[in-house]
């Protein structure tokens, strides 16, 4: 019988030293887009994509994350007491949409060995993973679309899109036989290499869909890049011995994790509030043509 995924593992255990200085005493995840932090839209595509049990990884620095994810009993008294039930409920919405479970990350030892911080809670089923830098913003959340293909075709799945050679430095990137014009079955996998040691275009932003077996691999892998246990080296390892697939979904993806794409998320998100909207349009003028 197919597993059902029910889980997902969100690593949040890094420095953000790229958000310093705010990094110092706010998690980088707790960053607002517009008014809800970039963690809250990323459980948000966990729930919207049919998971249950979300496994935060942290570290001891970062209880901020735990707490937006609890009940904040006095403020919601408070604000049913003032009349705001909607806010009220507003706040609680998240807490109730699902379970959060925390583990620490004792040591930042790559994000291969975050994910593997995961093995005692998840067990032997099936989990999405989905990084806190990037958002997608699509009409069917990522997540689902990677679950959709693993349920269909039994196999893990990462999430890839196209980038142009000058940014493969960046990312984990794919190589291998197409099977269809969004899928391909992975036959090699580099960690952010140079545009002539690129395997392809295909970039992985941070959305995998993967078999118990990859905690195997996890634990066999040896550090790479950086010194660092890497995700994607794993990954190749259940490649190799159990097969990957790499899925070109449907959707826009966000680096937030970057100032300017995290501006641009801000921008996305805040223009799509009717609101907000004519006020930021009037703001982006202001500043296009310099005027007081
Ligand atoms: C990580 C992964 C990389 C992936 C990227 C997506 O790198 O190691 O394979 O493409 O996330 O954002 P990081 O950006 O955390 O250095």
């Amino acid at each position: 019988m197919k597993a059902k995924v029910r889980k997902a593992v969100i690593p949040a255990a890094g420095l953000g030293t790229r958000f310093l200085p705010v990094t110092k005493t706010v998690s980088k995840e707790m960053i607002p887009i517009i008014d809800k932090p970039m963690i809250h839209y990323i459980v948000e595509e966990a729930i919207e994509s049919g998971v249950e049990d979300i496994i935060l990884i942290t570290s001891r620095h970062k209880e901020d994350l735990e707490r937006y994810f609890d009940y904040n009993y006095e403020l919601e008294d408070r604000l049913m007491k003032a009349g705001k039930v909607e806010m009220a409920k507003g706040i609680k919405k998240i807490a109730e949409s699902c379970n959060i479970i925390c583990v620490y990350q004792k040591e930042p030892a790559g994000l291969g060995h975050a994910v593997g911080c995961a093995r005692p809670v998840v067990g032997g089923e099936p989990f999405a993973v989905l990084l806190g830098d990037d958002l997608i913003d699509a009409k069917v959340p990522c997540t689902r679309q990677l679950i959709d293909v693993h349920e269909r075709e039994e196999l893990s799945v990462v999430g890839v899109m196209e980038v142009p050679l000058t940014e493969t430095s960046k990312y984990g990137i794919v190589g291998g036989k197409k099977l269809d014009e969004r899928t391909l079955r992975v036959e090699t996998m580099v960690e952010k290499p140079a545009a002539g040691d690129a395997p392809s275009r295909f970039a992985i932003p941070g959305r995998y869909v993967v078999d118990s077996s990859i905690f195997d691999s996890i634990a066999k892998t040896k550090p790479g890049k950086n010194g660092e246990i890497q995700f994607t080296d794993a990954l190749l390892d259940l490649a190799r011995n159990k097969g990957l697939l790499a899925y070109r979904f449907d959707g826009d993806r966000y680096d937030t994790g970057d100032r300017i794409g995290y501006l641009d998320a801000t921008l996305t998100f805040g223009l799509r509030r009717p609101e907000l909207r004519a006020g930021i349009l009037a703001l982006l003028e202001k500043h296009r043509t310099g005027a007081k």
